[in-house]
């Protein structure tokens, strides 16, 4: 090991044994270093070789991480990933990075750490093979203190990715190192990785009492230290610590814990997210030998048969969305910025929970959830021992499975956000191999009893038989129904003194800003049943808006959406899916390359139920009026709003009133039927007691004039990798979104070393790679993601032929 080479060898001359000497002493009280690992990656995607021991060649080349080589190829018909991962190519990738140690490093032992890699990573530093991690969301990390250079010497980190074997995912996966890297440096007698839990044993308003667990490692002999602990209040004041002493730390693995008391808790809550801190400190003979920070949140929470689910002593529901782990245009290459847009569009919807379908997902995207208030169901596995395609975690099951949600358990215990583990999703074991459809549920909640012990489990089915072992699995806290709308109610009679939570429903289906012209209630099941080839649908493999349209297993989003705030005993439900992912473009199939199941589009434009959710979940007051009036003279428009606050709803064409509706008890949206279109203006008006709330329209637009860019946000912060997300408005010569214009946009973008990352538009056929400058609007509307190269004044253009240019302006800090 790195520490216990000693100084002497190191060193030929004394000069340099004096600086060894200089650097060690003024290192030997240096605590734990995280350094960030991402930048200055050579890569090569390569089948045909091993770069293990053979020097880089032709064809590699500079990337920061994280990265994603599969959302760079050309979205290809035969792709053997298929329709399930985007039509997007895997293969075989390359990662290398050479690093000179820092003299931090000495007499410490050096990991590097990854958050995870998709998938089967083989690791290797200075040619020396590390380990193989099959799973491609689990982090891990390995030791590299043994093989490394001495100071000065460079040495070199390799990464094998294989993700060549497909299909082995029903929906996109990237591929690469996708999340961050860390190099981390810590002292031999130091605090392991995933040790640290922090457990509620009491709470009520006057005190809370928690209980620090540790595992300490201690590479040395044994030795005296003591354990500090100072929790941290959400406002940044010490208000309790503890010291215990260890008077012998023997070599290897030691296990500690501590209970320490807060006065007067402030606890974690959907709308106040407060968070403590524990700060650890492992001394001794008044050396820091490691700090480690772990924020956790003090809040009381249960499921009842009853009642649903109960936080801090309040009847709550679960308001929640399934998100699976791509960021659109950015494939799965995790940004911080990009994951915190989707949520806060989310929490703007009125979401309270999030479902990290069907994996585990990247660590900061649960610190966004801790910080913004979200109650988190996380789940690790999309498959069990049965497969679902031929290439998938089936493979790895025995030999990984155990080792990968313990780790997860480990990662993710302290998250306040999080409340359930899903053990699994529409796993193949309830219907074949009965017995493991008994055993796997058992073995799973056995390691969430031992490593947590403080959450509900739940499994999601969609099997309703009582022949399901897995629905009917006593090892599981909750039972989890996906879809199956219309057996909500009844489950109290059908598992009597159960707890019910929904883990998936809905799967509705609609592109944004599309309007089939039929009757709003015509309703469509599209595919006609899940196991038959759909050829129907439009021709241009959209999907009207009307929420209208969806699967047989699911529902319209209205009608989950009703049973969910009508029954108690609903704990919760996340809908499929709060965003469109990319892959699993159901009902279709090529040429459509991405999912029509969000509420949300790929590029972060809501679809119009967005504002149906945000009608019934939050207080903010809404009038949203669809669809968009551009027809022809003649034709019949159903009219619909989604409203609240109101008790009725007036609609004024051009001024003259055509339509008044009291709300209906039943429904919360209103439809005024076959409206006669003419051009001109739409208004809604909503009233409450006849006093005025709200007035909302839309209008004709003309021949399509301009570009207008909009940055959602004026700043930026180059550090912090962060995103500008710009808007690009198709618009009239007076301001109006053109509703189906769908010109070329060419973007181009100026600032010292910033660029455009991606572009998109949310239209699930569009097969430009999403790094184009150029980008086809999609009714109306298109997406530009820049990133900051340095701190000043970043402009973004939008030019297409005819129109006049648009040009925004973002600062990067
Ligand atoms: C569910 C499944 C999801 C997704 C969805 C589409 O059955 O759990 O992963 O495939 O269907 O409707």
């Amino acid at each position: 090991m790195l520490y216990l080479f000693s100084i002497v060898q190191y060193s030929r001359i004394w000069g340099t044994l004096y600086i060894w000497l200089a650097m060690a002493l003024t290192v030997a009280g240096q605590s734990r270093q995280e350094l960030n690992f991402n930048r200055g990656w050579w890569f090569k995607l390569d089948s045909s070789r091993q770069y293990v021991s053979e020097k880089r060649g032709e064809g590699w080349r500079l990337l920061d991480l994280p990265h994603d080589w599969s959302i760079e190829q050309p979205f290809r018909q035969h792709s053997p990933a298929g329709s399930g991962a985007a039509y997007l190519d895997g293969g075989i990738g390359w990662y290398q990075k050479s690093f000179v140690l820092p003299a931090s490093a000495v007499g410490q032992r050096v990991f590097i750490a990854f958050e995870g890699i998709y998938q089967n990573s083989e690791v290797w530093i200075n040619g020396h093979f590390l380990g193989r991690r099959p799973n491609g969301y689990i982090g891990f990390e390995y030791e590299l203190s043994a093989y490394l250079h001495k100071l000065g010497r460079e040495n070199v980190l390799t990464v094998k990715v294989n993700n060549k074997e497909q299909p082995n995912s029903r929906f996109y996966s990237g591929s690469g190192i996708y999340r961050d890297v860390k190099l981390v440096i810590r002292n031999p007698v130091s605090l392991a990785t995933g040790g640290t839990f922090i457990k509620t044993l009491h709470l009520d308003e006057s005190r809370a009492l928690v209980n620090v667990g540790l595992e300490i490692e201690n590479t040395k002999g044994d030795a005296p230290i003591t354990v500090l602990t100072e929790l941290i209040s959400p406002q940044g004041k010490v208000v309790a610590s503890k010291q215990s002493r260890l008077n012998k730390l023997r070599a290897g693995m030691t296990r500690c814990s501590q209970d320490v008391s807060i006065d007067r808790p402030i606890l974690w809550d959907i709308e106040s997210p407060h968070q403590y801190k524990a700060v650890v400190q492992l001394l001794a003979n008044g050396r820091v030998l490691d700090r480690q920070e772990t924020k956790f949140g003090l809040r009381q929470f249960s499921f009842d048969e009853k009642q649903g689910f109960v936080l801090n002593g309040r009847q709550r529901k679960i308001r929640g969305v399934c998100l699976h782990s791509d960021l659109g245009a950015l494939g799965m290459a995790f940004n911080r910025s990009a994951a915190l847009r989707q949520l806060r569009l989310m929490k703007q919807m009125g979401a309270n929970g999030i479902r990290t379908s069907h994996n585990p997902a990247a660590p900061a995207l649960l610190d966004l959830c801790d910080s913004l208030g979200f109650v988190v169901m996380s789940e690790t596995f999309d498959v069990w021992k049965g497969q679902k395609n031929p290439f998938d975690y089936h493979l790895y099951w025995d030999q990984w499975h155990q080792r990968d949600f313990a780790d997860h358990v480990k990662r993710d215990r302290n998250h306040p956000s999080l409340f359930i583990w899903c053990l699994g999703n529409e796993a193949q074991e309830q219907w074949h191999a009965r017995a493991d459809g008994k055993t796997i549920p058992m073995a799973l909640s056995a390691i969430v009893d031992s490593l947590d012990g403080t959450r509900p489990t739940t499994i999601a089915n969609n099997e309703m038989s009582k022949d399901n072992p897995v629905l009917m699995s006593t090892a599981v806290d909750l039972v989890g129904y996906n879809y199956n709308h219309k057996k909500w109610a009844s489950f109290p009679q059908d598992h009597s003194g159960k707890k019910f939570i929904v883990t998936e429903s809905t799967s509705a289906l609609a592109s944004r800003g599309q309007y089939d012209l039929v009757p709003y209630d015509s309703v469509r099941m599209w595919p006609e049943r899940w196991d038959i080839p759909f050829d129907g649908g439009n021709n241009d493999k959209s999907i009207s808006a009307y929420d209208h349209v969806f699967t047989p297993w699911g529902s319209d989003h209205h009608t989950s959406l009703k049973l969910l705030e009508t029954y108690d005993h609903i704990a919760g439900m996340y809908v499929w899916t709060g965003f469109d992912y990319l892959g699993e473009p159901t009902p279709y199939t090529w040429p459509a390359r991405s999912s029509y199941f969000g509420i949300v589009d790929l590029a972060g434009f809501p679809k119009d139920v967005y504002y149906l959710y945000q009608s019934v979940w939050t207080k903010e007051p809404v009038l949203h009026l669809l669809p968009h009036w551009n027809w022809q003279q003649g034709d019949r428009v159903d009219v619909v709003v989604y409203f609240n606050q109101a008790d009725r709803v007036e609609l004024y064409l051009n001024g003259k009133k055509i339509g008044d509706q009291a709300k209906n008890a039943d429904r919360y949206d209103l439809v005024f039927k076959g409206i006669a279109y003419e051009a001109g203006t739409l208004e809604a008006v909503s009233y409450r007691h006849g006093q005025k709330v709200r007035s909302s329209s839309v209008r004709t637009a003309a021949e399509p004039y301009q570009i207008k860019l909009i940055a959602e946000s004026p700043t930026l912060d180059v550090d912090a990798k962060e995103l500008s997300f710009i808007h690009a408005y198709i618009v009239d010569q007076f301001g109006t979104l053109v509703p189906e214009a769908s010109p070329e946009i060419e973007f181009g973008v100026e600032g010292d070393g910033a660029n455009l990352v991606a572009t998109d538009n949310g239209n699930t056929v569009d097969h430009s790679r999403f790094q184009s400058r150029s980008r086809r609007a999609f009714h109306g509307k298109a997406l530009a993601i820049v990133m900051g190269g340095k701190p000043g004044s970043i402009v973004v253009t939008a030019k297409s032929p005819g129109l006049h240019p648009g040009r925004v302006e973002v600062r990067a800090r």
